[in-house]
């Protein structure tokens, strides 16, 4: 039987300067401060029924010492000649970076992760008034979505811990992730997801990849509960976002940014909101690698929602953060359809630590921007493309300037939401809606099928129509 979560054990040497970066790690609560060595299952500290976060003792030793300079340049150094490894940790972009992680004793459940492609996105730039724009694509993982980065981690853990059980509550995302990993990793896993509201090919994903699949009347917040208790009364390891090792596998995403722009910080880094996790997770990795001395200052990293799932923005405009008011959230970018965010407050911090900014945006500028990034040649699913639609609110406020290097956080793929993208090009995600009539500035975007006879005059018309309306493009 499992009563904790161990937290994975401590090299044995004492930090020095020259091993500030030994994966030394413990759980520390980010409210009351406790340290402990394992968590209980639904990962809350047991004296205020807060999150805990991973931190590393060692790191604390010597940061600004020219040993500590020399170690980041080593770090570097080391990350970029394992690309040429074949060794199953090394080909993972989030192993790649182990000496940032809690230490695991195992092998670790990888599917290859991380590795995603940092594109440029040049018509998004101009419709958002920028001269440059680049997108981190974390839609590129093995399931099609970032989640992936911080799965390895977490059921790498849960594994070596000895748990038969995995589980979450998900918007669809997570799900496809943990049934992917826990199935490679020969653990079961029970997914709780709102009946209804996730997209198809999420759903299609669990139960492809073997998971037991519970869709609840009620919503995500509704299944997280469900979940929360059921932990606390069955041996199931909890891989919601709460689970700090899911963290600490997220946050390579931002190493691996960083090694990208060559250590190059961008003025701003901005990443879609749903429970937090994600912002609170690249925050964390931000601040470490200053921490470090691997870059040299901090992006501000600002985070958006969609209008009708803000509980964060509005936390932020109203008391700066102070507090958040649960809501009933509903957005058509299901993935963020989230009223209760857990991670909240991690998130503040990150806010404040970077300088970043929150926005909403409507359900017509999600859709209008996720057809503009797939008019780039790259797309994403709905809850990513409020990064662009956000952008452009950032921009026209002055919060961002043009000509300041942005970098956007693409969490899934554009395969995860065909139904969204097939109904925005035929004219018809917003019939019977209020948006319905604000959705004609959809229309120059819409590329519905034309369904034409077999023969070529008819095709070559269609040619000859399209040069005469857009002879430019
Ligand atoms: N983008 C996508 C595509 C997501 O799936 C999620 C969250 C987010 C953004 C928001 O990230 O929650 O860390 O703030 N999806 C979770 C899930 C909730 O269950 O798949 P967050």
């Amino acid at each position: 039987m499992h009563d904790g979560v161990k937290a994975p054990q401590a090299r044995m040497s004492p930090p020095t300067p020259e091993t500030a970066t030994e994966s030394t790690s413990r759980l520390r609560c980010i409210n009351c401060g406790a340290i402990r060595e394992r968590a209980d299952q639904d990962f809350r500290c047991p004296t205020c029924g807060d999150l805990f976060e991973v931190f590393y003792p060692g790191w604390q030793t010597g940061r600004s010492s020219p040993a500590a300079g020399r170690r980041a340049e080593d770090l570097k150094h080391l990350w970029r000649d394992r690309k040429t490894s074949q060794a199953p940790a090394d080909l993972s972009g989030v192993w790649r970076f182990r000496e940032l992680l809690p230490t695991l004793k195992s092998e670790p459940i990888t599917l290859r992760e991380g590795n995603t492609p940092l594109y440029d996105l040049a018509r998004c730039a101009r419709a958002a008034g920028m001269l440059s724009l680049q997108a981190k694509h974390q839609g590129m993982n093995p399931t099609s979505s970032f989640k992936d980065t911080g799965m390895t981690t977490a059921a790498s853990f849960a594994r070596q811990e000895g748990f038969r059980w995995v589980a979450c509550a998900s918007t669809g995302n997570t799900s496809a992730s943990m049934a992917a990993y826990a199935a490679r990793g020969g653990m079961r896993s029970l997914v709780l997801i709102p009946e209804g509201k996730i997209s198809w090919g999420k759903l299609s994903q669990s139960l492809d990849y073997g998971a037991v699949t519970c869709q609840l009347r009620g919503d995500f917040d509704g299944c997280v509960r469900v979940l929360n208790e059921l932990v606390k009364r069955r041996p199931i390891y909890l891989l919601n976002s709460v689970n700090p090792y899911r963290l600490e596998g997220q946050k390579t995403a931002a190493i691996e940014l960083l090694e990208q722009l060559n250590w190059q910080p961008p003025d701003h880094i901005i990443v879609p909101g749903g429970n937090l996790g994600n912002s609170s997770a690249l925050g964390k990795a931000l601040v470490e690698m200053k921490e470090l001395g691997l870059i040299s200052r901090l992006p501000k990293l600002s985070v958006i929602q969609a209008e009708g799932a803000n509980p964060f923005v509005s936390s932020i405009r109203e008391d700066g953060g102070a507090k958040l008011t649960p809501m009933q959230a509903d957005t058509l970018a299901t993935a963020i359809r989230i009223g209760n965010p857990a991670s909240w407050k991690k998130a503040q911090k990150v806010l404040k630590a970077t300088g970043g900014e929150v926005e909403e945006v409507s359900e017509i500028e999600i859709a209008l921007a996720k057809a503009e990034i797939g008019a780039d040649g790259v797309g994403c699913e709905p809850a990513s493309a409020v990064t662009l639609a956000g952008l452009k609110k950032l921009v026209k406020r002055g919060f961002v300037k043009s000509k300041e290097s942005v970098v956007l956080i693409l969490t899934g793929h554009v395969l995860k939401d065909p139904e969204f993208t097939l109904k925005f090009h035929r004219g018809d995600l917003f019939t019977g809606t209020p948006d319905e009539k604000h959705a004609v500035v959809l229309g120059p975007q819409q590329r519905a099928p034309l369904v034409l006879d077999a023969a070529v005059d008819a095709v070559s018309g269609v040619l000859d129509k399209f040069d005469r309306e857009v002879p430019g493009e």
